[in-house]
């Protein structure tokens, strides 16, 4: 029996994860939530885990055999990642879910020190590089409002986005949680196709049959009551798009799951057409 733990099991990539994990033979799955009492998972243990409070890390990472860790994103994400590691017994197997780099970062971004948080942790690893997902149109939290009123206001400059759906990165972890053919591999995972963000308005309005409108808005309005910390990173993902970074397609889906990724389309399509869920 494979032990995993799952830091973020309500998490857009953290709950597909769950769903496929809990379906494997032989492997028993805790998902972490500050919230277990909301997590309907069949197959899957709730856990209580929060990085705000340490004291609910250790049952957590009890008897793990591998662990998935959603990076935070809070300044202090490099120092939590390693003390929750630290706890964790020394065979435990670790897969970080990180960002597309791009050559963009400097050693002493907060991005790579979150990833050497993992590869100094004298624990075997994976790293998990994804673009940007497709499921940002399905969140509440971030841009389900916009599209509800038939808009997608976005930074991109005319850039195209490689949109990765989130089921493809949870297939891939729970690869890299179980194959130990994946150790010490940095994969960058994304879509199969880049996508202008007004041909990403188009493919949306398709599935949902009525029109979205592509607005490109200027770097300071998209950051606009955004402070701090959320500000830098916010800041340095708009900035990677109009740099051309996440259009890169790259061929790691297709290598670990033997099949090419989901299309932008096919996204819009299982979470939109027909759904009556807008
Ligand atoms: N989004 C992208 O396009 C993208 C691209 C590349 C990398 N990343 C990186 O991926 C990581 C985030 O992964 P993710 O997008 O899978 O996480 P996510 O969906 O943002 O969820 C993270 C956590 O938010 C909490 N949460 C609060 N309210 C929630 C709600 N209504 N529904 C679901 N969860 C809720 C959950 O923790 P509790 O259950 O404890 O509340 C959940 O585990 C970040 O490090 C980000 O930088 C994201």
């Amino acid at each position: 029996m494979t032990n995993v733990f799952i830091t973020g099991v309500r998490a857009k990539t953290g709950a597909p994860l769950a769903r496929l994990l809990a379906g494997e033979p032989d492997v028993y799955v805790r998902g972490g939530s500050a919230q277990p009492a909301s997590v309907d998972l069949p197959g899957v243990e709730p856990v209580r885990f929060s990085w705000d409070d340490p004291t609910s890390w250790v049952s957590a990472v009890e008897g793990v055999d591998a662990i998935f860790v959603v990076r935070p994103d809070r300044a202090d994400a490099p120092h939590l990642i390693k003390q929750l590691i630290s706890e964790t017994p020394p065979h435990t197997h670790v897969v970080l879910l990180s960002e597309l780099d791009g050559g963009y970062f400097r050693p002493g971004d907060w991005a790579p020190r979150v990833e050497r948080a993992v590869l100094q942790s004298g624990r075997t690893w994976t790293i998990l590089r994804p673009g940007w997902f497709s499921q940002v149109f399905a969140d509440e939290r971030f841009m389900l409002d916009d599209i509800r009123s038939g808009r997608l206001p976005f930074p991109s400059e005319g850039q195209r986005i490689a949109w990765i759906d989130a089921r493809d990165i949870a297939a891939v972890a729970a690869r890299a949680l179980l194959d130990p053919a994946l150790r010490a591999r940095t994969l960058d995972i994304t879509g199969p196709e880049a996508l202008t963000l007004a041909e990403t308005a188009s493919v949306l309005a398709a599935a949902l049959g009525r029109p979205v409108e592509y607005i490109d808005l200027p770097m300071e309005q998209a950051l606009e009551g955004r402070e701090g910390f959320d500000r830098e990173n916010d800041f340095g993902a708009y900035d990677r798009i109009r740099r051309g970074m996440v259009a890169v397609v790259d061929g790691a889906v297709q290598e670990v799951l033997g099949r090419p990724g989901r299309t932008f389309a096919q996204f819009a399509t299982d979470t939109f057409a027909g759904s009556g869920r807008l």
